[in-house]
Parts: structure tokens; C-alpha cells; sequence
């Protein structure tokens, strides 16, 4: 059904049988590498063509100043943005005497394969130089899930048929040129060779470059070492200037022959440390990984991913595309948390420069929840980085007159770079996001160290955000008027019913932590009246209703705007936003993304069967999906009201986003929100996983296409496998003490001897909604 794919379909990797450079961008992201703290982007080894060329540093940026027409109190002066740090992928090869160039000569064949059980990059192609010499080279590259600050690549040259002079240069380079984007002229200045050289060294088979970037400050090290095997007569040099150190590998190969060069890349960067001491970081993480070697490293891979999969697996029966399409969100996903370790998880993970390489609330709404239930430690370390920003998000809200914490809705280092505030401070709705995901991580895993040192201080300094942006009216109910919620086509509107509700669970929630650790409480200075005054703003929340039409208004009042004129919209007329102006999406009914939908996933107990049905029907025709979020939040919901075949088809456009290039901006990108999201589009859509309390409830119902979905969870120590076939659930623990759950409605105990069968109920029946014209998701 779907056209030229650039993929084959197969369940354990993502092949490329052909080079298309017109896409080179797209398969860069989706062939990118890494451990949340280094990521490569999946550039030619010989470093051209590329698309964008890309090698990152979770957290390293620089700054550059926020341009305003007209100044106004309150607005952040620096902008944040990722920069491309030296690139310690390439490895150019001259063949005979010509370069091995793909836009000359003849490519026989090329097949580049990324294998999400091995955790590596594989490529294999044979070219003919223009001058008739035919050359096969094998590369495989990896970033090390083990040792984060490690990348590697083995590569591979040998002749096909003649003898041949091959030379291979192995580089780091710092400031390459970039290709010339669009935005605003300042932010590009800062990026053009952001990096300043401080110390460049090649000796032997070594090599290292130290930089630093100018405003921001901060110090990247890149170090390699080499092991070369190669017929008699190889032979090596070294030499470095400020922005490139090279090892030479020359040979004279007969056929037969081979060289081979593996190569260890070392990364790290400070703000603090000094020059010598980011050398020698470096220089120890190389001879770390020298003990084991090229062999060593990716037989740790394996062990971390096949640990991994046993953890987080999710087996789709009926539909391979989808299969193979979850397996890659789901490495992805990993990829960018595994290693992150206090640090941000940008939208784009380590993919690409897209979004500035900032993280919004996409991390802890949709990124977090797949990772609490399959590698919570990795949950910690993002929720201890937020918890790590405090200081900047306490300034931020004293700045905007408010008490408690004020988390910014993008940023790379903890402080706003949203230059536009209707859509950026004004959604506050970040901070109940991040509220949500400690109360989700500590119930799932109770660890309670996170919660005594980061998790109450997160609850309580937010809670106090929604208590004093909120108030209570004559009558005593409480608003939060002027936010924005999550769907931006709806700014500065009174009493968001998903920010109202999702304040309302992060009020509750401080009130009940600090009964948990009134010490920690009182270190806080929360005394009983201050945690009444939350119970209270909780009790009071208001949720705007519309009687007449029996449904929540996403916000007060909204139900009574104009209907946007969806007849009069051109398909190429979306994404609404770049063709009409925000003027006048505001004050009509129109929905970017899922919000008061989405409040009816994350805030599910609310709401009773009877009012998703009327809200999903209410909200769909209006629902445009010009973000990425919202097709998976979409799914999760039409599958609660009993669309299942409209769930099927939103979860096919949240996995198929990048594999597909669904939003034609994979080249900046993987969108690391929706991969997630195709983990909970199954999950919490056909599984139908739920939150009540601190039980895990199931409502399992599989649409026609799919025979079978199962998935494994952790929780509280103990590993869950729920198993859905058309009419049959069956649940196993697998380790770990009896455990109870809910199966649509009714309470199971499971134990590790005797899996749990039950029925699979019909699903309710409703008319199937409809979508804006031309918005429907693809029928799969
Ligand atoms: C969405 C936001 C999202 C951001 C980054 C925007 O288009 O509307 O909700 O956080 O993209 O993914």
C-alpha cells in the first residue's frame, strides 16, 4: 500500500538496498547513531555527499541572541542551539589516484543496513572509479550503549579484480562547513565554525583535537586511536592542524588482499574542566575501550541490546511494516535516553540540529512513559537533569511574578529560548508533564532514593507554580486562565481543561508526597497550610462543560468559536500554521494537535465511557495533525472508544513518520516524540495500559488487521508479559513477586507459576468519526 519505500520490511533491521542521494538527508536520521550523550548521523564514511553532516554532544551548544521586533518584559535574550562538534566518522579513501567519491565513477551496489539487535551500521558497496578500478568496502560503525563517551567504526577496502594503490585518510574534523539553512542570520553566525581550536596532536596512531565554543563556553574533546592490519608493506602516518588531525594508511592491495582499519573515537566536553584534563579524559576513555578493542565493544552491544529487547519487545502480529516500525522507534527511543545522564532529550534526540537540538515537553509526556516501563534508569537520569534546571526555572517564574518552578518550554542547558511567548511560556502545561513522569517513574519502580533527593522537590516547587497561577473565583472554583495548552492553534485561553486537570494530578500528588516525607517536606518549607491550599486549588479545579452539547470544551469558551473553514482548506494548505496566520487560528475552532483528547489518555479515570465517545466525535473533525504528537495520542483514544480501525491507521502514521517521511522534515530529525508514541499507540491503545493508582489496568482489543500483540513491561521489580490475541489475553509474570492488575474492569492477581487467561471483550459501538477533509490518517 505504500509507495517507494526506501526501506525493505524485515523484523530486525532497516535495509537500504540502493543509494538515493535525493534522500541522503532522510536515511542520515534514520541510520543515526547513538547513546543520548554521543550521536552520529548516519553521514557517508568518506564524509561526502552528505546531507547534513552531523556529530553531536547531548548538552553542548552555543548561545546566540533572540531577535524581537518590539521588547517586552520578561523575554529570554539567548537562544540555545546544538552545534556539530568535531566529526571523528570519517574515513576518505583514494583509489589508485582518484577519490572514492559516490557522485563519480559507478556504484555497482550499495546496501546500507542498521541491525537493532546488534546495535550497528552496516555498509557494503562495490564501485568502479572513473578510471575503470573496481573496489568493495565494508564498514560498520556503532556507538557504544556501554561506554558513552566511545563510537567506533571497522572499515574494510579490498580490490575486486586488479591489483590497486588504496590510501585511506582517517580524520577528525572540527567546524565543518554546514549547508546554508534559512533562519534567523544571528543564530547562523554563531554556528558557522562555532568551535575555536585549543590543541591539535597526532602521533602515531593517535589523534586529538580540543575546542572550545566562544559564548557559551564550553570545552569538546575528541580523541581516536587506531588498530591497522593490512598486507606487507602498509604504512601509516600522522598530522594535525586546528581543525583536522588525520592518520595516512597506504597500501598496495592484490586481490585477496584487504585493509582494514578500526577505529576508537572518544568524546567528552565541560564547561568546567580544564584543557589537560578533557586530554586525558579522553585519552582514558580511548585506552578503555583499546582492552577490548573493536570486537570487545561490539559484542557489548549486543549483550546491552539483547538485555534491552528482553525488557522492551513488542511483537506485532498481522502486520510486518508495523512490526519492523516499532522495533525502530523503540531503538531509537533507547538511543537517545540510554546514555543521556542528566542531560536533555531533545525533540530530534542526537539525530539532527532540528528544533535547535532543544527538548520540550515531548520528552516527559511521550519519551518517558515507554522508557519508565522498559529502562527506568534512564528515566531517572532525564528527571534528575530537569531536577537539575530548578534553579533557573525558580528565576524564570519569579521573573513572571509566580512562586515555585517554571520550566521552560525549550531549551537545551534549563533556561526559555522560546522567543514566542503565546506558544512557549504560556504553555506552563510543561511543568504538570514533568510532574506526571516522576509520579509514573516512582510508582513503577519505587525507588525512593530518586524520590527523597529529586522527585518531592520536582512535585512540590511545581505545585506551587499551578497554585499561584491559578485562583479560586467567589464561588470558589479554581482557574488557571491566559495558558496555553497543548494544542497550538489555541493560545492565552482561560482554564485549558488537559492543563486544569493535569494541575489538579501534580497538586494531589505534591500534597501526598510530602505526607510520604514530611522531613523532605519541611525542608522545603511546605508546613499542613500550604499542602491544604493544593488539596484545595485540586478540589475546586475547574473543567469547563458545555451542557447543550454534552461535551468538555478544551478550554473555556471554545466550543462557541467559529468553526474553522475546513471546506475552503486546500490540501497544500497545510501545515495550517505556515499558510494562515495564528491571528486567526486563535479565535477559531481549530485543533493542531490532540488536547483535550490527549487529557482524556493521560487524565483517563476523569472521564466516563459515554463522554470520550462524544468528545473523541466532538474533537476529530476539528483535529488537523500538523504536530507529529498527535496521531499516537489519537490512537490510544479511538481505541478506548472503540475505533479500532481508526486507532490502527493513526498508529501506522505515528510509527511510519520517519521511516515514510509522513512530514517531509525527517532530514533535520527523527521526531523522537512519535516513535515513542508508536510504543503507545500499541501499548496504551490496543493494550489499553493504564495508570489508576498505583495498579496497572489493561483493556486489551486488537483490530481486525492484527492477530497477535504482546509486550513486556517492568514494574516494581518484577517483568510483565501481556499477550493479546483476537478474543484472548493471557498475562505472565515473568520474575518477581504476585502482582495485581486490572483486566477491563476486574482485579487479577499473576504469579510467576500460572499465566492468567482472559476474555477479550467487544469493543463499545460508535458512528465512526470524521476527520477535516483531506486530514484522514491513511488507511492501512
Ligand atoms: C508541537 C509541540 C512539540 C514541538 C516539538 C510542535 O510542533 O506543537 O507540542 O512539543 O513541536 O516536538
Amino acid at each position: 500500500m505504500i509507495s517507494d519505500r526506501s526501506y525493505t520490511v524485515e523484523p530486525w533491521c532497516v535495509r537500504e538496498t540502493a543509494l538515493n542521494l535525493d534522500v541522503l538527508a532522510q536515511s542520515e536520521s534514520v541510520f543515526a547513531l547513538s547513546n543520548g550523550h554521543v550521536g552520529w548521523r548516519g553521514n557517508l564514511d568518506e564524509g561526502e555527499p552528505h546531507g547534513l553532516p552531523g556529530s553531536y554532544l547531548g548538552g553542548v551548544h552555543e548561545l546566540h541572541p533572540l531577535p524581537y521586533a518590539e521588547a517586552g518584559y520578561g523575554y529570554p535574550e539567548s537562544g540555545q542551539t546544538v552545534i556539530n562538534v568535531t566529526n571523528g566518522k570519517v574515513l576518505r579513501l583514494l583509489v589508485d589516484d582518484e577519490p572514492f567519491d559516490l557522485r563519480y565513477g559507478r556504484l555497482v551496489s550499495h546496501e546500507r543496513t542498521l541491525d537493532l539487535r546488534r546495535g550497528v551500521l552496516e555498509r557494503v558497496c562495490e564501485w568502479i572509479s572513473p578510471a575503470g578500478t573496481a573496489i568493495r568496502v565494508r564498514s560498520t560503525r556503532l556507538v557504544s550503549l556501554t561506554q558513552r563517551a566511545i563510537a567506533a567504526v571497522s572499515y574494510e577496502v579490498e580490490p575486486v579484480e586488479a591489483r590497486t594503490r588504496v590510501v585511506i585518510q582517517s580524520e577528525l574534523v572540527t567546524n565543518e562547513q554546514l549547508p546554508e539553512t534559512k533562519g534567523d542570520p544571528r543564530a547562523a553566525k554563531a554556528l558557522q565554525s562555532p568551535l575555536e581550536p585549543e590543541e591539535d596532536f597526532a602521533v602515531g596512531r593517535r589523534l586529538r583535537l580540543v575546542h572550545r565554543t566562544r559564548r557559551s563556553g564550553l570545552r569538546v574533546a575528541v580523541a581516536a586511536d587506531h588498530v591497522v592490519e593490512g598486507p606487507e608493506g602498509t604504512s601509516t602516518s600522522s598530522e594535525s592542524n586546528e581543525d583536522v588531525a588525520r592518520l595516512t594508511v597506504t597500501s598496495v592491495l592484490e586481490p585477496g588482499e584487504r585493509l582494514r582499519v578500526e577505529k576508537l573515537v572518544a568524546h567528552g566536553w565541560s564547561g568546567t574542566r580544564s584543557k589537560p584534563a578533557m586530554s586525558d579524559q579522553v585519552e582514558a576513555a580511548l585506552a578503555a575501550a583499546s582492552v577490548g578493542g573493536w570486537a570487545g565493544l561490539a559484542e557489548e552491544q549486543r549483550e546491552t541490546l539483547d538485555d534491552f529487547w528482553s525488557r522492551a519487545d513488542v511483537e506485532v502480529g498481522g502486520d510486518e511494516e508495523i512490526q519492523q516500525a516499532v522495533r525502530f522507534a523503540l531503538f531509537h527511543v533507547l538511543q537517545a535516553g540510554a546514555r543521556a545522564e542528566q542531560r536533555a532529550i531533545p525533540a530530534k534526540g542526537l539525530t539532527g540540529s532540528g528544533y535547535d537540538g532543544h527538548a520540550f515537553w515531548d520528552t516527559e509526556a511521550f519519551v518517558l512513559p515507554l522508557l519508565t516501563y522498559t529502562a527506568p534508569e534512564s528515566v531517572a537520569e532525564a528527571l534528575r537533569w530537569r531536577h537539575s534546571t530548578l534553579d533557573a526555572a525558580r528565576e524564570r517564574s519569579a521573573q513572571l511574578g509566580l512562586r515555585g518552578a517554571a520550566f521552560p518550554w525549550r531549551t537545551i542547558e534549563g533556561s526559555e529560548c522560546s522567543a514566542y511567548w503565546p506558544a512557549g511560556t504560556a504553555a506552563f502545561h510543561v511543568n504538570a508533564a514533568v510532574a506526571d513522569a516522576v509520579v509514573r517513574y516512582t510508582a513503577s519502580t519505587g525507588d525512593e532514593q530518586f524520590e527523597r533527593e529529586a522527585g518531592v522537590e520536582l512535585l512540590v516547587e511545581t505545585a506551587r507554580l499551578w497554585r499561584s497561577l491559578g485562583h479560586h473565583d467567589h464561588r470558589g472554583d479554581f482557574h488557571i486562565d491566559g495558558v496555553t495548552g497543548p494544542d497550538e492553534y489555541s493560545a492565552i485561553a482561560d482554564d485549558n481543561t488537559y492543563t486544569n486537570l493535569m494541575a489538579r494530578q501534580n497538586l494531589l500528588a505534591a500534597a501526598e508526597a510530602c505526607e510520604r516525607h514530611p522531613d523532605r517536606a519541611a525542608q522545603l518549607g511546605v508546613d499542613d497550610e500550604e499542602s491544604a491550599a493544593w488539596r484545595d486549588a485540586a478540589d475546586a479545579m475547574y473543567v469547563p462543560y458545555n451542557r447543550e452539547l454534552g461535551v468538555h470544551e478544551q478550554h473555556e469558551g471554545f466550543t462557541r468559536h467559529q468553526r474553522w473553514d475546513f471546506a475552503g482548506t486546500r490540501p497544500d494548505q497545510y501545515p495550517l500554521m505556515l499558510h494562515f496566520p495564528y491571528f486567526d487560528l486563535y479565535r477559531k475552532q481549530v485543533v493542531k494537535q490532540a488536547d483535550l483528547v490527549l487529557a482524556m489518555y493521560t487524565c483517563a479515570g476523569f472521564f466516563d465511557e459515554e463522554h470520550v465517545a462524544r468528545n473523541f466525535a466532538y474533537y476529530e473533525p476539528l483535529t488537523v495533525r500538523d504536530s507529529s504528537l498527535s496521531a499516537c495520542v489519537q490512537a490510544v483514544v479511538a481505541a478506548r472508544a472503540g475505533h479500532l480501525e481508526l486507532a490502527y491507521d493513526y498508529t501506522g502514521e505515528a510509527a511510519l513518520m520517519d521511516l515514510e517521511d509522513l512530514e517531509h522534515n525527517t532530514r533535520d530529525g527523527l521526531h523522537i516524540a512519535s516513535l515513542a508514541g508508536t510504543w503507545t499507540a500499541l501499548v496504551a491503545g490496543f493494550g489499553g495500559l493504564r495508570r489508576e493508582g498505583d495498579v496497572l489496568s489493561f483493556a486489551p482489543c486488537l483490530p481486525e488487521r492484527l492477530s497477535r500483540l504482546a509486550f513486556n513491561l517492568q514494574l516494581l521489580g518484577r517483568r510483565l508479559r501481556v499477550e493479546i490475541g483476537p478474543d484472548k489475553a493471557t498475562y505472565t509474570l515473568l520474575s518477581g513477586p504476585p502482582l495485581t492488575i486490572r483486566h477491563h474492569g476486574t482485579q487479577v492477581t499473576v504469579r510467576t507459576e500460572s499465566p492468567v487467561l482472559r476474555t477479550v471483550p467487544q469493543p463499545p459501538a460508535h458512528p465512526a468519526p470524521e476527520q477535516p477533509p483531506h486530514r484522514s490518517p491513511i488507511r492501512r
